[in-house]
This record gives C-alpha cells, structure tokens and sequence, in this order.
C-alpha cells in the first residue's frame, strides 16, 4: 500500500495519475481539509502538519509515501526523512527534472504557494543548472480549488489565471512547473490562457512517475490491488464532490473523515 497526503484536493493529482501508471497498488490519501491551506503558513507549522500527517497514514504500514504537496516538498522532507522509516518521495525534485529536459529556451516560470515560493525550493534547483527562473506565488489558486472553482470557462478562474499567468508570457518561459498539486486541477484553463506552445509540467504526476521508479528499482511492484480509500479532516461531502469532477468518479463511499489532531 501507497500513502499520499496534501494539504486538500491537490495530491489527487498525483492519485490520478498513480492510478493510471501503477493500477495495481492500494493507495491511502489523506486531505487535510480541515487545515488547508498550508502555503501560507509558517515553516513550523508545515512541518508539525506534515508530521501529523505522514504518522496517520504510517498505521496502514505504507511501503512508500508520496509527498503530494509541493508546501511539504519544500519545507518538510528532512523532517520527514528524518522521522519515517519507509521512502518518501517530494515534488520537487522530479518536477525540475522533467522541466530541465522539456525548456528548449531556458527560460522556466514556477508557480507555487506562497511558502513554496518563499523557500526557494525549485529556483535553487534551476538556477543551479544555468536556466533563468521567474517565480509566481499564486495564493488564490488553493482557494479557488478548494471551493470547487475548476472549470475552465468559469470566468473567476479565468480572471485568477490571468492575474498570475501574464507575467509568465512577458517572460518568455516556454515551459511553466505547475509546483503545487492543487494546480493541476487548473491545467485546462492555464493551458488555454498560455496556450499550446507553452509546456505545463504538472509536478503532482512527476512524483507519481518517481515513485513508480523506485518501487520497480525496489522489487516492491505490487502484484494485485488497487483499492483507493481517502480520508480528510473536515466534511468529506465537498471533497467527494471535486473529486468526482477530477477523477471523473464517484468516491463517495470511500472517503471517511478522521482526527488528524489525534496523531
Ligand atoms: N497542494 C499543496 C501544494 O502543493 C498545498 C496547497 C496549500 O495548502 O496551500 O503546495
């Protein structure tokens, strides 16, 4: 079994995508409905949610767990390395990688969470390997995502995207890192905004191809599973509810809601 958490809705980015590379592996997801959103919070408190989080799923005895959250990815995976006995696998490293090999012009645009940003995960990353780097917090995304706002012709989204997007254009980026894993679920409408030319790395599925590696590096392939269960930490009839849009499935019956104060 898979553990995977995020702060909300965002880490079922990488649930859609383990489900389409990995079919065979039972995933455990924990949203942290109740709390989101962590990027904008303090380093401190991302770390003890992270912890708290990473140690609920740790009771199902995960061989892995994938950090689904590009705030986590960036200010807690030491914490979490540190504290975990089993592999954990961030964002961060696997967006950059793919983002490396798809810039043509080296010119790469990171959008990320306010703390994401703030922390200079990706752009340490990039300007290490000699690209030029624009980074663009983008508070409003989470929000957005939370609240069920994911169409791509609803006019709020479209407002927000280009709010943030447009500094991305002037720069000439022809390849964007989508650092967040709520962003994903934005992918239509930032893709029609930037249009087609303009590479979108969605980190969230990046990570999900990393994992994929390791566990087959490993020998740890599972050969039969596939069941998904989710937990959140506040009403799970909203989550149900996006998630249904996003995964194009009804997961109703399988999202429970826990204690996350509790571990
Ligand atoms: N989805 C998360 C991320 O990738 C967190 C968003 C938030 O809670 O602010 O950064």
């Amino acid at each position: 079994m898979l553990g995977v958490f995020d702060s909300g809705l965002g880490g079922l980015s990488s649930v859609k995508e383990l489900a389409r590379c990995l079919p065979k592996e039972d995933v455990v997801y924990f949203g942290d409905t109740g709390r989101v959103p962590y990027g904008t919070r303090s380093k401190e408190t991302i770390i003890k949610y992270a912890l708290q989080d990473a140690r609920f799923l740790m009771q199902f005895d995960p061989k892995a767990i994938l950090v689904a959250c590009g705030t986590v990815s960036s200010v807690a995976m030491e914490a979490l390395q540190n504290t975990l006995s089993v592999p954990v696998i961030g964002v961060v490293d696997a967006a950059v990688g793919a983002a490396l090999s798809a810039s043509k012009n080296q010119k790469i645009a990171v959008l990320g969470t306010p703390a994401t940003i703030r922390s200079g995960s990706y752009r340490e990353r990039l300007l290490g390997q000699g690209v030029q780097v624009l980074s663009i917090p983008c508070p409003l995304f989470v929000p957005l995502v939370e609240n069920g706002h994911i169409r791509e012709d609803d006019p709020i989204v479209k407002e927000t995207v280009a709010h943030y997007l447009h500094q991305a254009l002037s720069f000439g980026a022809d390849t964007i890192i989508l650092g967040c894993t709520h962003y994903p679920l934005l992918k239509r409408a930032i893709g029609t905004f930037v249009g087609e030319d303009v590479k979108l790395i969605n980190a969230a599925a990046e990570a999900a191809h990393c994992l994929a590696d390791r566990l087959e590096k490993d020998g740890l392939l599972a050969a039969d599973g596939g069941e998904q269960r989710f937990f959140v930490s506040d009403s799970p009839e909203g989550f149900a509810d996006t998630a249904r849009i996003f995964l194009k499935k009804d997961i109703k019956e399988a999202v429970e809601r826990i204690d996350i104060e509790a571990y």
